[in-house]
């Protein structure tokens, strides 16, 4: 059998699929299913410092190569998610991917504290969910880097940065939070889009926008991580629309460690990991 396990710095992944924040929640007990189900590493839905509803229904619309959603990044208290993240990083025998985020620096800080009390392998700082208040941080180089070096400045884990594709140059952002200490990258989050119903001449959406992920989306994400690669020197999770092995091998080739693997759960359920890995071996 071909060997295909990966290392995310000091982490050995038995395989390069993770699975990729939001699609499957913070439960520990699906998390934990997917970790059984052959995934190379999970990662939590992003967590936030308190309560937060996220947006009115409808929130998700189904195009005819993606899924557009505006979830507007619901979650529990903090305390809930720090439970079911202790939980999950317990007994899991994959690395586990804490994501976060913030309304600013200080909220970015004060999860990133809390959080890393739990000891997860590793904290993605989600600084490029496209269907919140006003632009992401994502979208601009200093306040992303000022977030990665404050995040570093106040933990010993391993810190992730996650790039949105919706700027003109995602290589500089890339550079500016390599250069405020990210120890890797993961690109990319959900595309902006929009969707609107004919018969009623409104955005089908409550939040008018929404982010596009699934097979539309592959290319730019190639593109991305190709261009990312190019300039920086940390490792990457390429992540956007990956379907089957040879998506995943693509992807590796423009440069990804690894590849998140998000829209393809919901499509093909949790036994994606294995065929994709199966797909990758067979390739090899
Ligand atoms: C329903 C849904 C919820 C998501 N929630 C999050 C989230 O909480 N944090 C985050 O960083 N990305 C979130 N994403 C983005 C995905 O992690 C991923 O970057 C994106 O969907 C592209 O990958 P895919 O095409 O494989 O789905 C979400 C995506 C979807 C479809």
């Amino acid at each position: 059998m071909v060997d295909i396990s990966t290392r995310l710095l000091k982490k050995r992944l038995k395989n390069p699929t993770i699975l990729t924040s939001g699609i499957l929640g913070i439960s520990s007990s699906t998390l934990l299913r997917v970790a059984n189900s052959g995934a190379g590493a999970v990662t939590t839905k992003s967590i936030g410092p308190r309560r937060r509803e996220g947006h009115k229904n409808p929130v998700v619309v189904e195009t005819p190569c993606g899924l557009l959603n505006a979830i507007g990044l619901s979650c529990p208290p903090l305390g809930e998610s720090i439970e079911e993240l202790k939980d999950l990083v317990k007994k899991s025998r994959v690395p586990v991917i804490a994501s976060i985020y913030g309304r600013n620096v200080e909220e970015f800080v004060e999860v990133a504290e809390k959080i890393s009390r739990v000891k997860p392998d590793f904290l993605e700082l989600n600084v490029s969910c496209p269907n919140i208040e006003g632009k992401p941080f994502g979208v601009n180089a200093e306040i992303s880097a000022r977030i990665t070096e404050m995040v570093k400045d106040s933990t010993d884990i391993s810190v992730i940065v996650k790039l949105t594709p919706n700027v003109s140059d995602i290589a500089e952002i890339a550079k500016a939070v390599e250069g405020a200490g990210a120890d890797a990258i993961s690109a990319i989050n959900s595309c902006s889009g929009m969707a609107i119903n004919i018969e009623t001449s409104r955005p089908i959406l409550a939040n008018k926008f929404g982010g596009l992920s699934g097979p539309a989306i592959k290319p730019i994400a190639v593109r991305c991580v190709y261009e990312i690669y190019e300039d920086v020197d940390i490792p990457i999770i390429g992540i956007g629309g990956i379907q089957s092995g040879r998506d995943a091998i693509e992807m590796m080739m423009a440069g990804a460690s690894a590849v998140g693997i998000g829209t393809a759960v919901m499509n093909h359920g949790i036994e994606i990991f294995t065929r994709i890995c199966s797909e990758i071996e067979k390739f090899m």
